[in-house]
């Protein structure tokens, strides 16, 4: 393959062009996975039976009374599966459990005619439940030693020694909620089995090529005998990274056990209450810094809350571990990490990846330190960024280390942050009930799965006799823009315009053996393999041209006659990546993302309420394969990181009634989701200039995840302004979400200990 990373002259990529599916989608004739039911003859309907206990052990199931409901076709149970009853790869997880381990656990389906009759026939269905005990947090499972999983280390030096010397040390607690994906689209799946029992399930899936697996498993056939595809998801955010697998397995049985098309689409009850969500994380602190505010040790220990299963936790614990270090260098560190087992819902990825979590630890102690340290946040950020070559608390020399100060000083500058924290003092001082403050933070983001083998990817490329051209990849859409993406590569590969080129839908018969789409690296990976296929099929093209230069069709019909193969498979593979899980050590990240948000809040001193005045970021999107794609995706992600920080507030039903276990928050009622009137009031969003990524696809770099967590800016700035209902040089505790009520507690205390109000009681 020629440079991965150099532009041609003449680049479709880095063109502003829409979305490929934006027309479809804002017309609402974009078709989803559950859009095609409509357009299938006899599909089945299939409603779950779900627990209402958190935990209890299955003593009878009597599926009878289901059969006098009409229009009740079949009820699914254990003793259907042919295979391994499943829905994992980790096989902690059955599918049909004799034992419930969390309320809302689905413990056996009803299929039938109707939507209405499968409800129906669902609770008409019999099951005795012996309730056990139950653990629903952090907390209590850690006071009963549940945990699963791998407890892992990483870190350099010798932290006890540094913290004996460090000038200043302090210790604490920071724990944050976890987060619904509230993808628009619920989970779904539509399945049917043909004349020769070779299973086609479309699914609304990150993972074809795993849902493809589970399906196997569950039914006891080869891989070669199931296709999954998907179509395009209306969001994934991670949810259905491996979540999606189960129902896919679902609507694969029925229809093996049927002979008819069956259809399992969640409504968004059944998906908060039976699905997976970020992980809320708990951890512990002491930390020690020097006179001049330079870190000095660290020594933290995460856990992190996994649910029912294992799922992804270690994965996102690793990758928790990999960013409690963000920007910053801490010349003697260790990080703990560990997952509790508790009887909720099995959480998972979430945009982000357990990142979020490790840097909100390390982002909470500088922001709650500063004030203790007399120094202003912004300077003791600043101060202890990495320079170039300081190793991670894992190993992996950090590269470009530059590229977060400059994003640093160009937010300052172009958001004249130092007038108007100025400015931000003066109208303090003015405003006895209304206070305003200013968060700015860094983010540093590793690009590619932390697991080597994952960082591989496949793409099947046809150019037709007349000249058009379609692509597959290994790659699934879900609104973030890779296929535009794609397209733009393969234009850009072949050198014709975009027109040219058609993208198909995912499917795992196309190319196998396919990575999630996750990790932010899909159009790292796949456009590595689309760029491979295009250019052997270019090469050969030139030697067929010979020099005489002429046009793509006459080209492209010329090779047909000479017998030149006008197709071709590619493959990409990162290179340079190591990663040894049992040291915690290595180079797990092909490069970074660095990006900077400033943040201003305003926050009225009644209520906790607050809204957000202005955001500036600047953000490193190497050289952009798509700028209005990636433009979406920094504003996007903010806004959803933002979300989890300050409004979206996850409740579970802990007391020891009959509810205990049950998800409280299961509407958009109840969960509060950031809509137009939470947009900051002034978003100013700038990409990094001179950004070009050497060795990644024509210099551009992974965007999806990293600017989710530039919305910690927005966290620190309610801090500062918390602050500012109290005396000078107190930490601030803010509880994560913010939420107003959050936020009233916070500055309620900063009031208090500034005298401004008695204490409550006395
Ligand atoms: N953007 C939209 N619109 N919808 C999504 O579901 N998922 C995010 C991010 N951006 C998501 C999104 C997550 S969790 C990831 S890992 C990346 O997109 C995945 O796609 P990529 O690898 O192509 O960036
Ligand atoms: N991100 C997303 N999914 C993953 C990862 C990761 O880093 N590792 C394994 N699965
Ligand atoms: Mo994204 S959390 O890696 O699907």
């Amino acid at each position: 393959m020629s440079d991965l990373s150099r532009r041609p002259a003449a680049a479709v990529v880095g063109e502003t062009v829409p979305h490929e599916s934006a027309a479809l989608h804002v017309t609402g004739r974009a078709l989803y996975t559950d859009d095609l039911v409509a357009r299938t003859k006899g599909v089945l309907h299939a409603w779950p039976v779900q627990s209402p206990h958190a935990h209890a052990r299955v003593t009878g199931l009597r599926a009878e009374p289901a059969y006098d409901v009409p229009g009740v076709v079949r009820v699914l149970t254990a003793d259907d599966v042919p295979g391994l009853n499943d829905s994992g790869t980790k096989h902690d997880e059955p599918l049909f459990p004799a034992e419930v381990m969390y309320h809302g656990q689905v413990v056996c389906w009803v299929l039938a005619e109707t939507l209405e009759a499968a409800r129906r026939g669902a609770s008409a269905v019999d099951v005795d439940y012996e309730p056990l005990s139950a653990l629903l947090t952090i907390r209590e499972a850690i006071d009963a030693d549940s945990f699963q999983g791998v407890r892992p280390t990483a870190g350099h030096g010798d932290v006890e020694a540094a913290l004996a010397r460090a000038a200043h040390v302090f210790e604490g607690e920071t724990e944050m909620a976890g987060q619904e994906h509230f993808y628009l689209e619920t989970q779904a799946s539509l399945a049917d089995v043909d004349d020769a029992g070779q299973v086609f399930v479309q699914s609304s899936t990150q993972h074809p090529s795993e849902t493809q697996e589970v399906v196997a498993h569950v039914l006891d056939l080869a891989a070669h005998q199931v296709t999954v595809q998907c179509l395009r998801m209306g969001g994934g955010f991670g949810g259905k990274e491996v979540q999606a697998n189960g129902y896919a397995a679902v609507a694969a049985l029925g229809a093996a056990l049927t002979g008819r098309p069956v259809r399992v689409r969640l409504n968004r009850t059944q998906d908060i209450t039976m699905t997976g969500k970020r992980h809320g994380f708990h951890a512990t602190w002491r930390v020690g810094f020097d006179d001049d505010g330079h870190l000095v040790a660290l020594d933290t220990l995460l856990t992190s809350d996994g649910g029912w299963s294992l799922d992804l936790s270690e994965a996102v614990l690793a990758r928790a571990i990999c960013h409690v270090d963000n920007t910053y260098w801490i010349p003697d560190v260790r990080i703990r990490g560990r997952i509790a087992k508790t009887h909720k819902t099995s959480q998972t990825a979430f945009r982000g990846f357990g990142g979020p979590q490790g840097m909100l630890v390390l982002e909470d102690v500088l922001g709650r330190c500063a004030p203790l340290l007399g120094i202003d946040p912004l300077d003791l950020r600043r101060r202890n960024f990495y320079v170039e070559g300081q190793e991670t608390p894992y190993g992996q020399p950090v590269r470009h280390a530059a590229r977060a100060a400059t994003a640093w000083d160009q937010v300052l500058d172009g958001a004249d942050v130092a007038a108007r924290a100025r400015e931000i003092a003066d109208f303090n001082t003015a405003h006895e009930h209304t206070k305003r403050g200013l968060g700015v933070t860094p983010v540093k983001f590793g690009i590619s799965f932390n697991f080597t083998p994952l960082n591989q990817a496949g793409a099947l490329v046809h150019v037709y006799k007349d000249g058009s051209v379609l692509v597959n990849h290994g790659g699934t859409e879900m609104g973030q823009g890779l296929h535009t993406k794609m397209l733009q590569v393969a234009a850009t590969a072949l050198g014709v315009p975009l027109s040219r080129v058609r993208l198909a839908p995912t499917r795992t018969d196309k190319v196998p053996n396919t990575s999630a789409t996750a990790a932010s690296s899909s159009a790292d990976l796949n456009g590595g393999a689309v760029k491979d296929a295009c250019e052997q099929i270019r090469d050969r093209l030139v030697e067929v041209d010979a020099g005489r230069g002429l046009p793509w069709e006459q080209l492209v019909a010329e090779a047909y006659l000479e017998r030149v193969s006008l197709f071709a498979a590619g493959y990409y593979r990162t290179e340079g990546l190591h990663w040894d899980a049992d040291t915690f050590r290595g180079t797990p990240f092909k490069y970074f993302a660095y990006g900077v948000a400033a943040a201003e809040v305003e926050v009225d001193g009644f209520t906790g309420a607050y809204r957000t005045r202005r955001v500036d970021i600047v953000h490193d999107v190497g050289d952009s394969l798509s700028p209005l794609v990636d433009l979406g995706q920094i504003e996007g992600g903010f806004v959803q990181g933002a979300g989890w920080l300050t409004l979206e507030d996850l409740r579970w039903d802990t007391s020891d009634g009959e509810q205990r276990g049950r998800v409280t928050t299961q509407a958009a009622s109840t969960y509060k989701l950031p809509s137009f009137s939470e947009m900051p009031e002034v978003f100013n969003v700038t990409m990094l200039e001179r950004a070009h990524e050497e060795g990644a696809v024509y210099g551009s770099k992974a965007v999806g995840e990293p600017p989710l967590m530039l919305a910690l800016s927005v966290r620190e700035a309610l801090r500062q302004a918390c602050g500012a209902f109290g005396p000078a040089g107190r930490a601030v505790d803010l509880a994560s979400p913010a939420t107003p009520e959050a936020v009233y507690w916070a500055l309620d205390a900063a009031r208090l200990a500034a005298g401004m109000r008695e204490p409550a009681g006395a």
